[in-house]
């Protein structure tokens, strides 16, 4: 599959911001939205939703990941990964959305999110190289 450009890349930026605008975040403070591309040109966004207990936020990656599946089925995969908040800080994807990525992402797939000091995009394979997979059993 063919390199995803820069300007396709800051689509989904942009897309990410526009979704943290609906993060529900009033014990952290911190907004973050998710865009996904997936390998049929379409793009799903989400954003954070938490809870007063705390232990039941939910991410914005996880969010836009489970909605696109339950609006589309789980039949497409994941090109690239924009995340964004709205608090200037960097933020790169948790690992518990990295591993529920893992599920889904192209074997190239690229994701983009707030450094320290502007955006920085990596390599799926390089942020989670060591996936857990449920082996065949006997
Ligand atoms: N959060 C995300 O939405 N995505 C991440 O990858 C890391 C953290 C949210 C969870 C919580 O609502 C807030 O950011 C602070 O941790």
């Amino acid at each position: 599959m063919s390199k995803i450009d820069e300007e396709t890349l800051q689509h989904l930026r942009e897309a990410a911001v526009a979704a943290a605008g609906n993060a529900y975040a009033p014990y952290s403070k911190f907004y973050v939205g998710a865009a996904l591309l997936f390998d049929d040109g379409s793009m799903v966004t989400g954003c954070n939703v938490e809870n007063m207990s705390y232990g039941l936020t939910s991410c914005a990656e996880r969010n836009a990941l489970f909605r696109a599946i339950s609006e589309g089925g789980a039949g497409r995969r994941i090109r690239a990964i924009a995340v964004a908040n709205r608090n200037g800080a960097a933020s790169p994807p948790c690992g518990a959305c990295r591993q529920v990525m893992s599920e889904f992402v192209t074997a190239d797939a690229v994701v983009t999110f707030p450094g320290k000091s502007g955006p920085e995009t990596m390599r799926f394979a390089e942020i989670f190289p060591c996936s857990f997979r449920l082996e065949e059993r006997p």
